[in-house]
Formats: C-alpha cells, structure tokens, sequence
C-alpha cells in the first residue's frame, strides 16, 4: 500500500507524529470520543484533532499555539477547555477566548479522512466562530 501523496497541492499536509511518522487515521479514531489528539500539522505546527460524539473526527482542527504569546497548552477534558499554563488564557473546546489575555480565537485547519490518513490543510475561508475573515490569513 503506497500511502497517498504527502503535500497536496491546495498546500495540505497529512497528518504526522513528532518523529515525523504518518498517523493512521484508524490509530486516532480507536481513541475515545471526545479524545483531542495532538499531531504535527501544517508548518510543524502542533493541531488537535478531536474525535466527535459520533466517533469521526472534527472537520475543525486546533492550532496550539496561544494567541497571546504562543506558548503551547494542555486540553483540560474536566473543565472542557484548552488552558495556556503561561498567564493563564482559556479557550473553550472549538478554540473561542473565554478568558483572557489572549486577544484572538485559536487558528483553525481543515481536517479530512483520505484513505487511512488524516489530511490537514489551510483555512483561508471565514472563521465560523466569529463569521469574519480569519486574523491568520
Ligand atoms: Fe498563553 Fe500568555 S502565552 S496566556
């Protein structure tokens, strides 16, 4: 089985781990529902993955990276938030502000199922949270 190409030409990526392995995406959804599961995504750049009631994954993926300072952050599955142990900002689970410093909502990526694999790629349409051109484009 040759997996399918690793950089599409919309720019997406497929989804690795920190030594730079392809994650299946049957590894991530044996996960338990509700699981944010931390992979590489686009640039590097460390995106949660989150497993759905249904048991499928978020098309939303969750950049983690503050947007205060850009310190990286644990998912607190108790409160239902992403908590930045720098200063203190929380988000709540689809990446809104709920508590300061941080002055914008969490980045976004597009996540698809291709094949096995999870496909990232950029979010350049509209921020769905806030209805505006997103602060990243
Ligand atoms: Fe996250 Fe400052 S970097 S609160």
């Amino acid at each position: 089985f040759i997996p399918p190409s690793d950089v599409g030409e919309d720019g997406s990526i497929l989804a690795k781990d920190v030594n730079g392995n392809l994650i299946p995406a049957s590894q991530i959804l044996a996960e338990p529902i509700g699981t944010r599961a931390l992979v590489a995504g686009l640039a590097g750049e460390p995106t949660y993955l989150t497993i759905k009631d249904d048991g499928t994954l978020h098309p939303w993926g969750i950049v983690d990276n503050c947007t205060h300072l850009g310190c990286t952050f644990p998912w607190n599955g108790n409160e239902n938030q992403f908590q930045c142990p720098c200063h203190g900002s929380r988000y709540d689970e689809e990446g809104r502000v709920v508590r300061g410093p941080a002055p914008l909502p969490l980045k976004l990526a597009h996540i698809n199922v291709d094949g096995d694999y999870i496909r990232i790629s950029p979010w350049t349409e509209n921020d769905p949270r806030t209805g505006e051109k997103p602060w990243w484009v």
